[in-house]
């Protein structure tokens, strides 16, 4: 069995929700939720969230703790929620200062919109050694999320399987 390590930021839920659902198909992997220790919440929150995302800004995250370093993970998966067609700053935060001891990096996103905002990824892969292998963009509440969950989930297991094969041979 791969070392899978769920790693996420969520202001109003969604992209945890998501997350949890993830890591229990993937058999009950370990999940770190991330904080910058910044009041997102309500209105005034949501403002400066936003203004955080188009300025760039990146308040630290304390390093998560996790059962294993981070670079001894096979893949860790990266939730966000988009902020301002960019990725959350306490995720950004975290890629910037842990991104290049990731050995492999996979992506999910929670957005309110029918856009699908791939460029994020593109983003996100700045901070990351290796340009991410899988990736999923959810609008949480719609038509097809249980799809492009599922062929995220097979895309994982098959990249498992391929090592466990190698590992074998
Ligand atoms: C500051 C801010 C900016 C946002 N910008 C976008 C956006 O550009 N495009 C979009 O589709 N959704 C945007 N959203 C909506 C969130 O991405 C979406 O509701 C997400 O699922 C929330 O995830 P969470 O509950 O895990 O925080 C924004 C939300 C916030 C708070």
């Amino acid at each position: 069995m791969a070392n899978i390590l769920c790693v996420y930021y969520s202001r109003t839920g969604q992209t945890e929700a998501l997350m949890q659902e993830i890591a229990q198909e993937l058999g009950g992997c370990e999940m770190v939720k991330l904080s910058d220790g910044i009041d997102r919440s309500g209105i005034f929150g949501w403002l400066r969230s936003g203004m955080d995302a188009m300025a760039r800004h990146i308040p630290p995250v304390e390093k998560p703790e996790t059962n294993l370093p981070l670079a001894d993970y096979d893949l860790v998966i990266i939730g966000s929620p988009v902020w301002a067609g960019r990725c959350s700053s306490p995720v950004r935060s975290f890629l910037l200062q842990f991104g290049e001891e990731l050995q492999e990096a996979a992506y999910v996103i929670t957005r309110g919109s029918d856009v699908r905002y791939e460029e994020v990824f593109t983003q996100m892969d700045l901070y990351v050694k290796r340009p991410h292998t899988k990736a999923l963009t959810i609008h949480p509440g719609t038509v097809g999320v249980d799809f492009w969950k599922d062929e995220f989930l097979k895309a994982v297991r098959s990249s498992e399987k391929k090592e466990e094969q190698h590992d074998a041979g």
